[in-house]
């Protein structure tokens, strides 16, 4: 009897081990879905939900564009029969880039344990930096063709870093850590991409209320019926900045975010003025056009801002806008009675930044440019960043809201739709009733 019971308990272990990673060959997914949501009341962060560990676990986390990779808080209420630290000398070590090698005095448990190797998991909302153990557990996500979530699919190995539950300070409230997006080998879109072998690509789909991160190819079908492919969307290339961007790091890494190049400025078609240098990167990285999902509104450096912002209000005047007193943190604030609306929002002064030529431009109009801060007042949504700004130009979340931007790792280049309203769509329409 006891023998049988033994035997028995021998299958149910092999099938255990054996299950996962059937079901994984057996159905390959060619794109992954997750949901995403604004915390628009407090922080304006968008958060996604993942899960993760054994037995699975939901994890809301922070959308973090150009972050180097997943890290999640471990400290608190952590538990998990698949974590696994990451030894130090291992693949993973190598793969993730962490040189640093570590021992934990206190008794073992995830995010502490004797021989790993580390990572500095970077909290990009508040510059705050901890040492975090690199480890590998299961993830779960959804699949998509495009149009629904499908079948559910798991990566049985996914490496993240392991941080205490105080560098959560700053993050929108129930976040347990950050999704980071960046260029890096082990940020979700590649991790996900070799996983289950497609394309280096993912594309984000924000909006005040509800949107998507889609990894793998297109196309993406969004309500009514708005089917959106690679005819679909302008291309510029995406710029590598050699020089590391994150709140702390080592010498020689280069930037994990997104880079392209802003060449010159208009406004209702007449050229801003602004001092050109600051627009490419010079040899120690600073200057150029980044994107970020974690800052909420466009920063431009100060000379920048001081000559967009007076053409803005120039070209405003010149459409009988009134302005009125500002609003912080916005400045300049216009009287909603004199703005007219049209189907791309506010009808103002539309602000055009030219990338690679003439022809590719990224257009922000009203619905991405004016912030309603009741129903008298709208304001330009763009803030003031310092002189000598790392970037002169962070195109921040709101200025992204209902635009899908689609970013071809293996292409270098980055893909947009320009503001989908004037497609009678937008990136909450994504059918996120599952098919499965
Ligand atoms: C790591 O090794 C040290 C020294 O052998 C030991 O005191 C400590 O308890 C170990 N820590 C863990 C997490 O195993
Ligand atoms: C333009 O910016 C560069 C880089 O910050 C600076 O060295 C230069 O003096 C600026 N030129 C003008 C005319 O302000
Ligand atoms: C602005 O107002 C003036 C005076 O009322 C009018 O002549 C002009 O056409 C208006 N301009 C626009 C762009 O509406
Ligand atoms: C969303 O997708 C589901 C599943 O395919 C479908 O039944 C439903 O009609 C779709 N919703 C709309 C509003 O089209």
């Amino acid at each position: 009897m006891a023998y049988s019971n033994f035997q028995h308990s021998i299958i149910l272990l092999l099938l255990l081990f054996i299950l996962p990673t059937f079901s994984q060959q057996s159905f390959r997914p060619k794109a992954l879905v997750l949901p995403v949501t604004k915390d628009g009341e407090t922080t304006l962060q968008y958060t996604t939900q993942i899960n993760q560990r054994t037995p699975l676990v939901p994890l809301n986390l922070v959308v973090d564009l150009g972050g180097q990779f997943l890290w999640v808080d471990c400290q608190n209420k952590y538990t998990s029969s698949t974590y696994r630290p990451a030894r130090c000398g291992s693949a993973q070590c190598s793969l993730a880039k962490a040189k640093d090698c570590g021992d934990c005095f206190s008794s073992p448990k995830p995010g502490c344990n004797n021989n790993t190797c580390g990572l500095l998991a970077d909290n990009t909302v508040t510059h705050t930096v901890t040492s975090g153990e690199l480890a590998e557990d299961v993830l779960s996500i959804q699949s998509t063709n495009g149009f629904n979530p499908g079948q559910t699919v798991s990566v049985s190995h996914f490496l993240f870093s392991c941080a205490p539950t105080i560098l959560l300070r700053g993050l929108a409230s129930g976040a347990s850590g950050m999704a980071g997006l960046g260029r890096t080998k082990i940020a979700l879109p590649s991790q996900l991409a070799s996983a289950f072998s497609f394309a280096r690509k993912f594309a984000i789909c924000v909006s005040s209320s509800s949107g998507a991160v889609i990894f793998g190819d297109g196309p993406y079908g969004f309500l009514p019926n708005i089917v959106l492919d690679s005819n679909s969307l302008t291309y510029t290339p995406l710029l590598i900045n050699p020089a590391s961007t994150a709140s702390a790091f080592s010498q020689e890494e280069a930037s994990s975010e997104y880079f392209i190049g802003v060449k010159a400025i208009k406004i209702d078609e007449k050229v801003v003025s602004v001092n050109t240098s600051l627009l490419s990167r010079d040899s120690n990285g600073v200057g150029g056009t980044k994107i970020s999902t974690v800052d909420p509104y466009t920063v431009l450096e100060a000379s920048i801002y001081k000559a967009v912002t007076e053409a803005f209000v120039k070209a405003s005047i010149a459409r009988n806008i009134t302005r009125v007193a500002s609003f912080a943190p916005f400045e300049f604030c216009f009287s909603s009675d004199s703005v007219g609306g049209t189907r791309l929002g506010a009808a103002v002064p539309t602000i055009e930044l030219f990338l690679q030529n003439e022809n590719t431009v990224w257009r922000i109009f009203g619905a991405n440019s004016m912030v309603n801060i009741n129903d008298e007042v709208l304001c330009l949504g763009f803030v003031k960043g310092g002189q000598y700004l790392m970037t002169s130009i962070v195109l921040g979340g709101y200025q992204l809201e209902d635009n899908l931007v689609q970013f071809d790792l293996a292409a270098s280049r980055l893909g947009f739709s320009s503001l989908l309203f004037g497609r009678q769509t937008g990136c909450f329409n994504f059918n996120f009733t599952s098919n499965a």
